[in-house]
């Protein structure tokens, strides 16, 4: 089976060049000024643009918080994902039962997502509550027979790990070219902030940024990367940068000259701010961690990408139902399940409000979306470019169209979108997933069970 996109324009890291693309069984077999292919069929993509598919490195679909679980489930979850140009999703695995190990959550997460997932996917590891030798031996075992080169651990929450347990994880990371992903935030800050909300009755969602600030997700950062520079800079990548203050230390340390990190953040600290909070029922839509930020904080990540300072954006997608789940925090924010929906706006955001706004260039969108995601998981050159030999996963926009944000025209579970109402110039007209289109004109055209687990190589972040 071979299709010919013709008279596009390819967009790379580096440049965007009009070429046309011959998919074979799958695959990129051809990109050149001119391909003639008389047997295959025909798509004319003249004044369009070609993105590879975008890989999203954060989600949590599924996710179990004990008291509820996150709307999208690997069906939903990922429909959504390929309805915004996303074709390959790494998902942040929940905690385990207190007292398992790493490979109780694999054989979970392959229960909930084989036979659900519409795009290409993988996951995260989780490291919770201490490291011991048999941590060790698993997650070896568990990267070299499932292809799990990354694990995430946790600066905060129950399940944390305490310092001297994530410095042997990095020294044993390091041993082994495993990459240690990290949610940066100071539990002890956050935890008595929060303790003193509830003596003082201060429990409407303006409180939730209070109780988690800035400063908390700058000392986690500045803590965790000089940890890795003393376990012979293991290999690090610092999950949702959300503040000025984190990203200074992250500047600290590339100008130190430690290499083996990188840094993510995500669509909603580079377009929300925590003016949201200031009506305490629909406040409780954003209560996310680390929490929205001020505009401040928005500019300097922006100036960031625009610099090449930050790495990767990903979504955190963690939704929850506006009207039944979220409600459970209405009268205390710390009862509300942190998180919120955002893996179908990803690309339309960074592509309008950064390329079209001129913040960034469309080959730094490819570089954060795509690139740098394939490279930093070990999923390169298969995944996050177009070119001969790669999977054929195209995003096909149409640079001048616009459309509004809606939460009736998105494709998860979640009944609302923090980015409501939003005008959005760049309109996805077709995705293709491994040569197939999956998406057309906002259609899902994909099938239940299609998404094909990937087994991950080792991370650029090791080498
Ligand atoms: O609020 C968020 N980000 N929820 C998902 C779980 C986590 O903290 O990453
Ligand atoms: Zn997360």
């Amino acid at each position: 089976m071979r299709t010919l996109l013709k008279n596009g324009t390819v967009v790379s890291e580096s440049d965007c060049v009009k070429a046309d693309v011959l998919i074979e069984d799958g695959i990129i077999k051809e990109v050149s000024s001119s391909i003639d292919a008389p047997d295959a069929e025909l798509n004319d993509v003249g004044g369009k643009l070609l993105l590879p598919g975008a890989i999203d490195a954060h989600t949590h679909m599924d996710l179990d918080v004990g008291f509820t679980r996150a709307c999208d489930d690997f069906y939903s979850g990922t429909v959504a994902a390929a309805c915004g140009g996303t074709t390959t999703i790494i998902d942040h695995m929940a905690f385990a039962p207190k007292g398992a190990y790493p490979w109780h959550q694999v054989k979970e997460y392959h229960s909930l997502s084989d036979g659900n997932a519409v795009i290409d996917y993988s996951f995260h590891g989780v490291l919770q509550e201490k490291a011991d030798q048999r941590t060790f031996s698993e997650i070896r075992e568990i990267a070299e027979n499932e292809g799990i080169t990354s694990f995430k651990l946790y600066l905060t929450y129950d399940m944390m790990l305490h310092d001297k347990d994530v410095f042997a994880v990095l020294n044993e990371a390091k041993r082994s070219n495993i990459l240690i992903t990290v949610h940066c935030e100071n539990d002890g800050i956050i935890n008595y902030l929060r303790d003193r909300c509830g003596v003082e009755n201060n429990l409407t969602a303006a409180f939730h940024p209070k109780s988690r600030p800035a400063e908390a997700e700058a000392e986690a950062v500045n803590r965790m990367l000089y940890m890795a520079e003393c376990a012979d800079e293991a290999p690090l990548y610092i999950v949702h940068l959300s503040s000025e203050a984190g990203l200074k230390e992250v500047l600290a340390a590339r100008k130190r000259g430690q290499k083996h990190f990188g840094v993510e953040t995500c669509p909603q600290y580079l377009v929300l701010d925590d003016s949201l909070y200031d009506d305490p029922r629909e406040g409780l839509k954003a209560i996310m961690s680390p929490p929205l930020r001020k505009d401040s904080d928005r500019t300097a990540l922006w100036d960031a990408l625009k610099n090449d300072v930050l790495d990767t954006v990903a979504t955190d997608h963690c939704p929850f139902t506006f009207e039944n789940q979220k409600q459970r925090g209405k009268d205390d924010f710390r009862l509300c399940p942190n998180g919120a929906p955002g893996v179908e706006e990803r690309l339309p955001l960074l592509f309008s409000e950064g390329y079209v706004k001129g913040r960034i260039t469309l080959p730094q969108c490819v570089k954060y979306l795509c690139v740098n995601p394939a490279k930093i998981f070990g999923l390169y050159p298969k995944k996050g470019v177009i070119k001969p030999g790669s999977d054929a996963d195209i995003v096909i926009i149409d640079p001048e169209k616009k459309r509004t944000i809606r939460s009736a025209s998105l494709h998860g579970n979640a009944d609302y979108s923090c980015y409501e109402g939003m005008e959005i110039k760049g309109v996805i007209d077709t995705v293709f997933l491994r040569g197939e289109v999956i998406v057309k004109d906002n259609d899902f055209l994909g099938k239940k069970g299609n998404g094909r687990y990937l087994k991950r190589g080792i991370s650029s972040l090791c080498l």
